[in-house]
Formats: C-alpha cells, sequence, structure tokens
C-alpha cells in the first residue's frame, strides 16, 4: 500500500524485498558520496509526539541521503500544546503537500487514524505498544548479516513485552520469515493472549535462553507502569538482567541486541552490552539503511513518481 503502518499485512517476499534493499544502501552509507535522488523534491516531515533518539535522527539522514526536503516537527513548541488534536494537526500539516509523514505517538492506531486524514504516505515510527515497523526490518537484517538468515534459527525476546512495540513486530516479522520466536518475561510483563502470536512462552530466562541463537532485550518501560506494578530494579536485574552467566545458557554463538535506549545495569549488564558478541551499534548503522529502503520504496509509489 501506500503507507507503512506496520509489520501485520507485509508478506515474506515484501519483507525480503525491504531487506535486499537496505543492503545496497549500508554499502552506499560506508562511502564518502552518500546521496542518492530518488526523493528530489520531495517533501517529508517527521512528527514525532514522543522522545526518539535513534528513529528520529535516522529518518531525518535517511531522507536526507535520497534528496528530500526534511522537517522534523517539535511538538514540544507546538500547537499541540496549545490543544490542537492530533486529527487536526495532521489536516494542517497536510494543507503544506508534504509526501510522507513518519509519525510516532504514545497510543496505538494514533498512526493510523491519521493515515485515513491525510494525502501523503504515512510511516509509523512506533504508535504506543502497537508495531515499530522499521525497528522490526532493521533488527531483522542485522540478524541476516550476521547469522546468513533467519529461517530456523531461535530468537528470545526477553522483557518488558507487555508494554513492546518492538516485540510485537519482530514477532510478526520474524515468524513470517521462519524463525522460531520465544518470550521471556514474568508473568506480569506478557500481554494477554501472547500465546495466540505463535510464540514460546518462558516465565524464566533459565528456561528461555536455552540453545537461543539471537538474544534480544528489551527495555523496562517503567515510564508506562504505575504503583504496585512497577518491579524493582535490583529484582528485575537479578531474574531477568542479561548478564554473562545467563548467556551462557544461550548457544555458544549467540548474539545479543537491544533497540535503545539501554537501562544498563536493569534489562542488560553494561558488560554484555559492550562485549563483541553485543550486536547494537550495528543495529544503529542497519537503522539509516532501512529507513532508506522504505523511503525509497514508497517514494516510488508517490504521484508522478
Ligand atoms: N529503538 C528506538 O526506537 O529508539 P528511539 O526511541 O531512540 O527512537
Amino acid at each position: 500500500g501506500r503507507d507503512l503502518l506496520g509489520i501485520e499485512g507485509l508478506t515474506a517476499s515484501e519483507i525480503l524485498s525491504l531487506l535486499d534493499l537496505a543492503e545496497e544502501f549500508v554499502e552506499l552509507n560506508r562511502q564518502i558520496e552518500k546521496k542518492r535522488s530518488t526523493l528530489r523534491g520531495r517533501t517529508q516531515i517527521n512528527l514525532f509526539f514522543e522522545a526518539s533518539t535513534r528513529t528520529q535522527s535516522s529518518f531525518e539522514i535517511a531522507g536526507k541521503r535520497l534528496g528530500a526536503d526534511v522537517m522534523n516537527m517539535s511538538v514540544g513548541s507546538s500547537s499541540v500544546k496549545k490543544g490542537e488534536t492530533l486529527v487536526d494537526t495532521a489536516i494542517t500539516l497536510n494543507a503544506m503537500h508534504p509526501d510522507i509523514l513518519v509519525v510516532r505517538h504514545h497510543a496505538s492506531g494514533a498512526v493510523a487514524l491519521l493515515a485515513r486524514k491525510v494525502d501523503c504516505c504515512v510511516v509509523n515510527a512506533g504508535d504506543g505498544a502497537h508495531e515499530h515497523p522499521t525497528q522490526a526490518l532493521l533488527d531483522a537484517l542485522t540478524i541476516r548479516r550476521n547469522k546468513g538468515r533467519i529461517e530456523g534459527l531461535t530468537v528470545a525476546i526477553c522483557g518488558d513485552v507487555l508494554h513492546s512495540r518492538v516485540a510485537r513486530s519482530n514477532i510478526l516479522l520474524l515468524s513470517t520469515l521462519g524463525a522460531r520466536v520465544r518470550v521471556v518475561a514474568p508473568s506480569t510483563l506478557l500481554p494477554a493472549g501472547i500465546d495466540q502470536f505463535g510464540v514460546e512462552v518462558y516465565r524464566s530466562m533459565e528456561a528461555g535462553l536455552e540453545g537461543a541463537d539471537i538474544v534480544m532485550m528489551l527495555r523496562l518501560q517503567r515510564e508506562r507502569m504505575s504503583g504496585s506494578f512497577v518491579p524493582s530494579v535490583r529484582e528485575y536485574f537479578h531474574y531477568f538482567g542479561l548478564d554473562e552467566a545467563k548467556l551462557r545458557i544461550a548457544a555458544k554463538d549467540a548474539l545479543v541486541m537491544h533497540p535503545g535506549p539501554m537501562n544498563r545495569g536493569v534489562e542488560i549488564d553494561s558488560a554484555v552490552a559492550d562485549s563483541p558478541r553485543s550486536l547494537i551499534r550495528e543495529q544503529v548503522e542497519m537503522g539509516v539503511a532501512v529507513r532508506m529502503a522504505v523511503l525509497d520504496t514508497l517514494a516510488r509509489k508517490l504521484p508522478n513518481a
């Protein structure tokens, strides 16, 4: 379609085409001259209602490397602060004829709602606990480059699955490409109905990491919790934090991932995060390439492309 709202609905072949195109951009991004002109004359607006370091900056760099004019809407100083609604904000920006809107919002479904109100392409940069499709694509690209494949791998997604759009998009994508997906979390951080996602569910790291090829850690999203549901950091790290001892339970050549932002000493020990088995910095590099692939693919569907 015209938008990228989630991994849900994408076929394996659509996902693989995006990954293959992203591989070309990985090479381009390592050269001195990094620019293409696919998006020349196009306007991209990044509209972020929630904080971001990686996603917003990499969408900006990706758009600029493809030749777009990129504008970052700073919601903190916008009229949202004066009570303007999401839909009115979208209609206002739409009147300026952007070609691509990249949107992050704290509410699940908000990006899809906005997409129905505007004429341009909309890319979901994370909506509540629903989806973060470009994160799952960059994770898949990172896995494929390091393991040579995705099909048949055992991927353990560990931690705060309940609040994680990254987990949801990764479960959908990795299952579509034939990986075995496990989720490992305390019962309080597992969403209801998780067993209907076709994943294996584990409530301890000792069981869930056994033989895993990829250990994907999630941030404990304490800002989305309240009262007695906020676990103590010390206890959480003891049972669910990834340290070298727990990593030894996984496959001998297991690799470690984290979407960022990391809470060192909460869900992951620094020694593991900074070890040669960590793919965390490579994930960030792949983020730019994957977002270029997404923007390039959508741009080809724009009117007069
Ligand atoms: N992984 C990720 O989405 O990071 P940011 O919140 O910094 O964009």
